[in-house]
């Protein structure tokens, strides 16, 4: 594989959107050879389902093979070797890494010291997450059948949370786009993401009531409230619960329009949910091996 480290969603343009896109979509029910030989090594100091499971089922349905560390706890990490050292002796293992990590920037430490390309699958509560905002995004340009015009409502814990921050980066780069933040005022979205979307000609508007974004937004991004990175008990105690979709909220919302939700959830999407036809969020699953596949496939051939 040739070098090309992916650590943030500011690195895609619109044009390598729709060229990852049309490969994500070419790939859908495919088994291939094409990275026959070829091995992923899948490093999580953080725990994870989707992600790992599915960038390595990815590379399984590639050809590929996977060589996986249990966890951060079961690596040397516990024994104080850096993430530094740790990359070199990797990146020698495998053509390349898929690593998850508490530290904001410790994907581009990595990118800096490997020998191989770095998939970043999330670095930091306040950092990036950049293959699930592809994946959402190709959720929802699948679901909505197009780019341009698109209203999303982001709900619940949007400080605390790398993949809307993520998205909102890919978002910047339609036109016509509105972005409504729905949160109470200690997990606002941070200025540099509103600043980055308003200069990039979004309609951004921040509100702590969810009503009326939920009966106009094309999307409903609904996220966890983050028990892992709200240290204060009484504080999580009192933001769980604040914004709940339920049957109710899902019935108002207008027709064409989906739930999203990069899972896990604990709550904040009631289960009766599930069965409304706004519901994607696990749908959007299967949306995300295809972009995985095509994401190791694009860095194969050179990004
Ligand atoms: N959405 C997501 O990143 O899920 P995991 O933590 O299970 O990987």
């Amino acid at each position: 594989m040739k070098m090309h480290h992916f650590v943030e969603t500011q690195q895609f343009d619109r044009e390598s959107l729709k060229e990852l896109f049309a490969v994500a979509s070419s790939l859908e029910g495919k088994r291939e050879e094409s990275l026959k030989g070829r091995i992923l090594a899948s490093l999580f100091y953080e725990p994870s389902t989707r992600t790992r499971l599915s960038f390595e089922s990815a590379m399984l349905r590639l050809g590929g093979g996977v060589i996986t560390m249990e966890s951060g706890a079961s690596s040397s990490q516990s024994k104080g070797e850096t993430l530094e050292d740790s990359i070199k002796v990797v990146s020698q293992y495998a053509d390349v890494i898929v690593m998850r990590h508490s530290e904001v920037g410790a994907a581009t430490r990595a990118a800096a010291v490997s020998k191989v390309p770095i998939i970043n699958a999330g670095d930091g509560n306040m950092g990036q997450h950049p293959t699930q905002a592809l994946l959402d995004l190709f959720t929802i340009q699948s679901e909505l059948r197009r780019e341009d015009g698109i209203h999303v409502a982001f709900v619940g814990n949007l400080k605390y949370y790398r993949s809307p921050r993520s998205l909102a980066y890919l978002l910047g780069k339609y036109k016509d786009i509105k972005v409504t933040f729905v949160s109470a005022p200690e997990l606002r979205m941070e200025s540099d993401v509103l600043d980055y979307l308003r200069g990039h000609g979004v309609a951004v508007e921040e509100t702590e009531e969810m009503g009326e974004s939920v009966k106009d937004a094309d999307v409903l991004y609904q996220t966890r409230i983050a028990k892992e990175w709200i240290k204060n008990d009484a504080d999580y105690e009192r933001l769980r619960g604040r914004y709940v979709i339920t049957r109710a909220t899902a019935d108002a919302m207008k027709e064409g329009a989906i739930i999203i939700h990069p899972l896990p959830r604990v709550g904040e999407i009631s289960e009766d949910v599930d069965e409304s036809p706004h519901a994607v969020y696990f749908k959007q699953v299967a949306y995300g091996l295809l972009v995985r596949m095509a994401i190791l496939k694009t860095i194969a051939n050179g990004g």
